[in-house]
């Protein structure tokens, strides 16, 4: 569909199924901002106090505003039917496989994310509230055995492109948003929870991850930067971190 809302870059597989309710939403809206202008323009030129200087007070007497409000419902109830809540769904429920998805933890905090990838095990090693410090802002255990080969990261998550990537997001203090427009991904992060989100990048390039709940005096500065590379250059990437954790 025409992109005439100006959307920004689309990078992620099912960007173009939220673009295109949007964009179905905003044709309905545009449908009706016209319509009810132009019945206003009607009504304020059929009931002027020139042609009308008694108020009639039966009202309307046809039945045309009962079908058009009638019709609007149906669309609307058809828009949330068979459109949103069929994209909600998917998005959502249907999680990739585990086994071929890349997982990472997010973590918001007051003012920075987080990054938290399992390393070369696939397993993320212990947390503890009690190991949270300057030097280690997860409470990484790191002598917890899955714990030795993992990556952390502040601010900077590296993801490679065409394969499906599996964030489980949560928070540390207050609700933070993992908001990134251009791979149409929004989602709270909430102390307490771990929150799975997925997506599939589909072009490499670095990209906005900006907070999208106020969450204090620092929200304006609470950015991170997803940097989608090729397959090659994030297989490169994690066995540069790896010698760095060795050395
Ligand atoms: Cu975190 Cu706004």
């Amino acid at each position: 569909m025409l992109n005439f809302l100006g959307m920004p870059v689309a990078a992620s597989a099912h960007a173009g199924d939220v673009d295109s309710l949007i964009s179905i939403v905003h044709w309905l809206m545009f449908v009706l901002f016209v319509g009810w202008g132009a019945f206003f323009v009607y009504v304020l030129f059929r009931f002027r106090s020139g042609a009308n200087p008694t108020a009639s007070y039966s009202g309307a007497k046809g039945h045309v505003s009962k079908y058009l409000e009638l019709g609007i419902v149906v669309v609307e109830v058809v828009l949330l039917l068979f459109f949103a809540i069929p994209a909600w769904a998917r998005r959502v429920g249907d999680l990739p496989d585990k086994s071929k998805a890349v997982a990472v933890r997010v973590v918001g905090e007051q003012f920075a994310w987080n990054i938290h990838y399992p390393g070369a095990d696939g397993k993320f090693g212990r947390t503890d509230i009690k190991l949270i410090a300057a030097d280690n802002p997860l409470g990484l255990d790191r002598t917890d055995p899955s714990a030795k080969d993992d990556i952390t990261a502040i601010n900077q998550l590296t993801l490679p492109i065409d394969q499906p990537v599996l964030v489980y997001l949560s928070s540390k203090d207050v609700i933070h948003s993992f908001g990134v427009y251009e791979l149409r991904v929004k989602q709270d992060a909430v102390p307490g929870l771990d929150i799975p989100v997925w997506f599939i990048p589909t072009k490499t390039g670095t990209y906005e991850i900006a907070c999208s709940q106020l969450c204090g005096l620092g929200h304006y500065r609470m950015r991170g930067f997803i940097n989608v590379k090729t397959q090659a250059e994030y297989t490169q990437f994690l066995a540069d971190e790896a010698k760095a954790l060795v050395r």
